[in-house]
């Protein structure tokens, strides 16, 4: 079974309104998914609000004013070149079809020239083979009215929230910078071709940190000394590989502050969320790959082997004044701040992050063979319990058990079927350790622990496992330090042993 066929099986995701055939772009999380994504939003929170002691999550409307997105630039650029099907008026990326064919990026090219390198190339309509019309530009905002007559629209990033509440919370705040205000919450895009699973859609989940500072301070940074021999993992515009530098080698290339988030998003990913490294890159953006606010752009990009190629995650953003000068202009408000005299609009460097994306690529890393070998940090449930049969008080020792271990770890209680169907049940669930209670657990209150990833079995006593799995979850121990591997029985019972 594929990736996607095991997601929508297992509830973890599968496609809106399915019932009534769906629309592409939209996706539900089931069960597992909404713990999965919950995981990955906690870390992100602890890990970059920890970042800075001025650092906050606040939380904005999803419906704004039109004339926020006037302010920011969205109205007028926030658009994507589209070419239709003249014979079955299907709608396409016109770049995404020139890089589906050349396996290069288009995102440069304009129109026109999009228009040519269809004809060029030869491309007709995937769907029907029909002949593809000129290319022309389609704004990706969902416009909406705000009672009968007031223009509104779904906000296409959560960035705008923060700009708008900025002079709010600079002053519930007691008027300090660096200010970081975060974000994690729903962005509407009405992407022209969704594709390939949730990394693009039409609502999704982003987790966008903007840190508002003083443009003169960006060479001044407290703790660059952490990151001065960190070693970035950089795909420059101008070389074709990636080459790892270290920060403080970059200093005539890029601002200190600018480093110093790089390596933070960096070790985001290697150290929490614990992408191989060679799966991870941060890859700078040219003149016309850039967003359209952006002086400094680096996507944050994992590999993908589904799609067989870096995938963008995210990005590092130096988004300037550009948007709470546009908000004061637009607005009318004064947006400048005065700090020991000096009266400026603040700069802003913007973390952001798609949920959705990072959701997925993590599913899609770690999915081989039914098997989903998920980092037990981001894994729905970290243990589940199985008592071998219901009957003779293992049911309810099993149930007691699983009510204990609850209350430090999120578990699954499963009574129903052979073992080995449990197991392989955790595994297409990604649960990393299985708890299985026995006869001799009555006589001994020893249980086994299996390892989803060796598949390897170890007894232990119940009182110790509390200890045992927090340790192994931390990555403290590793499953061979626990205790002696035990006998178990192969292949019968649908058991999968490695
Ligand atoms: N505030 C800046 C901003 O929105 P972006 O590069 O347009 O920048 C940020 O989006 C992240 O949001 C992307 O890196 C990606 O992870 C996610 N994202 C953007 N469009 C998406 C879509 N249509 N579906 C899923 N995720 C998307």
């Amino acid at each position: 079974m594929g990736l996607d066929e095991t997601l929508a099986k297992r509830g973890f995701l599968f496609r809106s309104s399915e019932i009534y055939g769906g629309v592409s772009g939209f996706y539900d999380y089931g069960h597992l998914g909404t713990l999965m994504k919950r995981k990955f939003e906690n870390l992100w929170r602890d890990y970059f609000l920890g970042l800075g002691e001025n650092f906050y999550e606040i939380e904005t409307t999803d419906i704004m004013p039109e004339n926020v997105f006037v302010a920011s630039g969205h109205i007028e650029n926030f658009v994507d070149s589209l070419t239709g099907c003249k014979k079955c008026k299907s709608d396409f990326r016109a770049d995404h079809l020139v890089e589906d064919k050349t396996n290069e990026t288009a995102e440069h090219l304009d129109n026109k020239q999009l228009t040519e390198k269809i004809k060029e190339l030869g491309i007709t309509c995937p769907n029907c083979g029909g002949e593809l019309g000129e290319v022309d530009f389609l704004n990706l905002m969902f416009p909406l009215k705000i009672g009968s007559k007031d223009k509104g629209a779904l906000r296409p990033e959560t960035a705008q929230g923060c700009y708008v509440a900025f002079k709010r919370m600079f002053s519930a705040t007691r008027e300090k910078l660096p200010l970081g205000l975060a974000i994690i919450g729903k962005a509407f895009r009405n992407e022209i071709s969704p594709r390939q699973g949730t990394y693009r859609v039409r609502e999704f989940t982003q987790s966008e940190l903007q840190i508002f500072f003083d443009s003169d301070k960006i060479n001044e940074c407290e703790n660059f000394d952490e990151v001065k021999d960190y070693k970035l993992r950089l795909k420059f515009t101008d070389k074709k590989d990636i080459e790892e530098i270290s920060c403080g080698e970059l200093l005539d290339k890029l601002p200190k502050m600018y480093l110093y988030y790089l390596a933070k998003v960096q070790q985001f990913y290697l150290d929490v969320l614990c992408i191989p490294s060679e799966k991870f890159r941060l890859k700078e953006l040219n003149e016309k790959e850039k967003a359209f606010y952006n002086k400094y752009h680096f996507d944050v990009e994992v590999f993908s082997e589904k799609f067989n190629g870096f995938k963008e995650m995210g990005g590092v953003h130096y988004r300037t004044d550009h948007d709470l000068s546009g908000h004061e202009k637009i607005s009318g408000e004064n947006l400048h701040v005065t700090i020991e005299g000096k009266k400026f609009i603040p700069h802003v460097l913007e973390l952001s992050f798609g949920v959705d994306r990072n959701v997925y690529s993590l599913l899609e890393i770690s999915y081989k063979d039914s098997v989903l070998n998920l980092n037990p940090k981001v894994s729905p449930f970290t243990l589940g319990i199985f008592p071998l049969v219901k009957k003779d008080g293992l049911g309810e020792k099993g149930f007691e058990l699983y009510k204990n271990l609850k209350k430090d770890f999120d578990c699954f209680f499963d009574n129903s079927g052979s073992v080995g169907k449990r197991y392989a049940r955790a595994d297409e669930a990604g649960i990393p350790y299985g708890i299985t209670l026995d006869y001799d657990t009555m006589n001994d209150e020893t249980v086994t622990i299996r390892d989803r990833d060796s598949t390897e079995q170890v007894r232990v006593k119940i009182e110790d496992l509390n200890e045992i799995i927090g340790k192994l979850v931390s990555k403290e121990l590793k499953f061979k330090e626990i205790g002696e591997l035990v006998e178990t029985r192969k292949k019968e019972d649908g058991y999968r042993t490695n």
